[in-house]
């Protein structure tokens, strides 16, 4: 039966959302310009983290809509699979050489979690091309999160986004711990000073295993979603020593930590540590076509290129792999962070959010500030009787009463300014933070 019901709340089932309090008091978005999205009234409200993490050159790039307008008119779609658009090659040349050197194959799918997928099956598919199959165990970390598909679920940290699902991926039962003490760490500016250490906990499964069942290692260089936890120092560093002594693949997932939010093209740059592969997605395109992608290390990437000329050397892909619009994005994208130098100007920002970040361990029931790059996580004390309560509170209260955008996870506010941000967006972003917090109950 077809009946027209435009406003109807019903058919829309929103992700990651509590749907029934959602319907109940809609928080519906309609424009965004810079720092700000406008709702249906059109009341300015301050965007804290950067969309989800994507938009960090800013909302409403002309020059990011002009370019996706351009290809849409030009090349709307063209088959990923044996053919190709000159749009692919440029953004692959252009996001490589961001990456360190000898990371060199750009493999592009649409997503985060479909970049966490790509990354594991390609660490699967390389040890039985060099006749390792054996090595088919992935380690992720506790509270990690790798997206969420059967892969990235599995190897990620995170027992909601698991629990329901039954039983995951064999070979990816084991975790390392996440790097993060609250007793010792608490308030910690930057990156822990203590902590490398935990890095050796990989020896440990080693001599659970035996190196030659374990593929690859995967990490965020700073656990994002979970609630902003920067890698301690050094801790990267000794994770990469520690794969390079049982043979084990590493691999960096930078959805988040790429493009400018650490202050670099990738986290690996900053921690001076060149993993086997990098996976990247948000930022890529400033969040305004779905695009992700692997980068992987030319020994990799060869090891692929055997057999007969005429087979197919990576049975993976999809259907909008490279699609020409996410190029366009993409070009456009990384224009803008080269001609406004963001990934500077991310670095010069830092500082500043960080002291202001930090002032709020004065507010109402903050019990830890973590933050790394331009990116900050404030814990609130938990409601006992009812863990996750303050943050949803603390989310609806920041939009209905705040006028901003902000985005939790658990009893975590996370904060995530534009690479654009000026000092006063992130003094009213945490004026702003303050507020809602006195108002929580
Ligand atoms: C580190 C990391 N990996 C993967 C993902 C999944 O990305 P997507 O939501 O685009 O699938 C995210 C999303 O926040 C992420 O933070």
């Amino acid at each position: 039966m077809s009946r027209e019901r435009p406003n109807d709340l019903g058919a829309f089932w929103l992700p990651f959302t509590p749907n029934r309090d959602f319907k109940a008091r809609p928080r519906i978005l309609a424009g965004a310009e810079g720092l700000y999205f406008r709702d249906a009234d059109g009341r300015a409200l301050l965007d804290a983290c950067s969309g989800l993490w994507c938009v960090n050159a800013g909302h409403g790039r002309k020059s990011i809509a002009e370019a996706i307008a351009r290809s849409a008119h030009e090349l709307d779609f063209a088959p990923p699979f044996q053919f190709a658009h000159p749009g692919a090659f440029e953004l692959a040349t252009r996001i490589a050489a961001l990456a360190p050197d000898g990371l060199e194959h750009v493999f592009f799918v649409n997503s985060g979690s479909e970049a966490a997928d790509a990354a594991l099956k390609i660490a699967r598919a390389y040890w039985q091309k060099k006749g390792e199959g054996g090595r088919f165990r992935l380690v992720g970390r506790d509270k990690a999160y790798h997206g969420v598909t059967f892969g990235g679920i599995s190897v990620g940290g995170l027992a909601n986004n698991r629990k329901f699902y039954g039983p995951l991926l064999p070979g990816t039962d084991d975790h390392l711990p996440l790097p993060y003490d609250r007793a010792t760490m608490a308030f910690t500016r930057g990156e822990p000073e203590q902590g490398a250490n935990i890095a050796d906990a990989l020896d440990g499964l080693v001599a659970l295993h035996g190196a030659e069942t374990i593929a690859a290692v995967i990490v965020e260089p700073m656990a994002g979603s979970a609630g902003v936890f920067a890698a301690p120092k050094d801790y990267l560093k000794r994770l990469r020593a520690a794969c390079d002594r049982h043979g084990i693949l590493l691999i960096f997932d930078e959805v988040i930590t790429g493009f400018g939010r650490m202050g670099f093209g990738f986290a690996a740059e900053r921690y001076g540590v060149v993993p086997d592969m990098i996976t990247f997605a948000k930022g890529v395109t400033n969040g305004a076509v779905p695009m992700g992608g692997v980068i992987v290390r030319d020994a990799i990437h060869a090891a692929f290129m055997d057999g007969p000329a005429h087979a197919i050397e990576l049975f993976h892909g999809h259907t909008y792999s490279a699609h020409p619009l996410a190029c366009a994005a993409g070009l456009a994208t990384l224009d803008l962070y080269r001609d406004e130098d963001l990934f500077a100007r991310a670095r010069t920002l830092e500082p500043l959010f960080e002291a202001a970040v930090h002032d709020l361990k004065s507010a109402t029931r903050v019990i830890d500030i973590r933050n790394i790059g331009l990116a900050a996580g404030i814990d609130i004390e938990p409601d006992p009787k009812a863990p996750g309560r303050r943050g949803y509170e603390a989310m609806r209260l920041a939009f209905a009463e705040a006028d901003m955008v902000i985005r939790v996870s658990g009893d975590t506010i996370a904060l995530a300014p534009a690479l654009v941000a000026t000092q006063s967006d992130i003094l009213r972003m945490v004026d702003g933070v303050r507020a809602v917090l006195a108002r929580l109950t």
